[in-house]
């Protein structure tokens, strides 16, 4: 949050556009808290107190900071691949072993009493959903590397970040906002890095979020 305060409006391979940070924000509900399930079924309007609110809180956190400055936390860790590659039943295990104490043994995380989540679901209808950057095994495996299992950034191999991202990012999770069509036009459209969203896997086709 601190590193974003001075670098937007930025370009945004994503949606080929100059981004405010409201933009980027707002891209934020819509994918990573996969707004399309909630009540008012989208993210909040634009020009929402909530953008200016979070801003703020950025802007607060990066006081002091030149503009443009490039900031420690910007970002995910760039994991290079493996010689192994990476694969989702090694990751499975790597799963039950360091991740499922938290985020459940079936990924679906654990809720407070109030019924907000202290840990949140990984994959399944209340996860983010296929348009979020988490969805994307390497952007998966450099955020676990480097943040994951909470409190012990680093503690994994680079071969068990990438194998358990791919564990995470080939299950089920909501529509990604984005498809106005079929999965595969979709998955062309914006997908075509070669991440598990519209692949068959287990009999079942990634991606129309069932
Ligand atoms: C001690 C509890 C704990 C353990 C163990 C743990 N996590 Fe987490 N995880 C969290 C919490 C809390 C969050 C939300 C806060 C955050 O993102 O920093 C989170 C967030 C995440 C997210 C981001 C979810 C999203 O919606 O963007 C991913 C992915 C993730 N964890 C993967 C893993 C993996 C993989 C492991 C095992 C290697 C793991 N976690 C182990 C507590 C834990």
């Amino acid at each position: 949050m601190w590193a974003a305060w001075g670098t937007y409006p930025a370009y945004r391979a994503k949606n080929d556009q100059i981004n405010t940070m409201e933009d980027r924000i707002r891209d934020c509900f819509s994918y990573s808290m996969n707004a399309p399930a909630s009540p008012s079924g989208g993210p909040p309007p634009r020009a929402d107190a909530i953008y200016r609110d979070l801003q703020m809180y950025s802007a607060w956190l990066a006081t002091g900071v030149p503009t443009g400055a490039k900031l420690p936390g910007k970002g995910y860790l760039d994991l290079k691949s493996t010689t192994l590659g990476y694969d989702p039943r090694r990751g499975a295990q790597v799963f039950a072993q360091s991740c499922a104490a938290c985020h459940g043994p079936d990924g679906q995380g654990a809720k407070n009493g109030d019924g907000s989540y202290a840990f949140p679901p990984l994959w399944g209808a209340q996860s983010f959903n296929w348009g979020a950057a988490m969805a994307s095994v390497k952007t998966a495996a450099g955020f676990i590397k480097a943040n994951m299992p909470l409190g012990q950034g680093y503690a994994l191999t680079d071969q068990q970040a990438w194998d358990v991202a791919a564990f995470i990012d080939s299950r089920e999770r909501p529509r990604d906002p984005r498809q106005d069509g079929s999965v595969g036009e979709a998955r062309s459209r914006f997908h075509a890095n070669g991440d598990y969203y519209g692949q068959i896997i287990d009999s079942h086709l990634l991606g129309d979020g069932s």
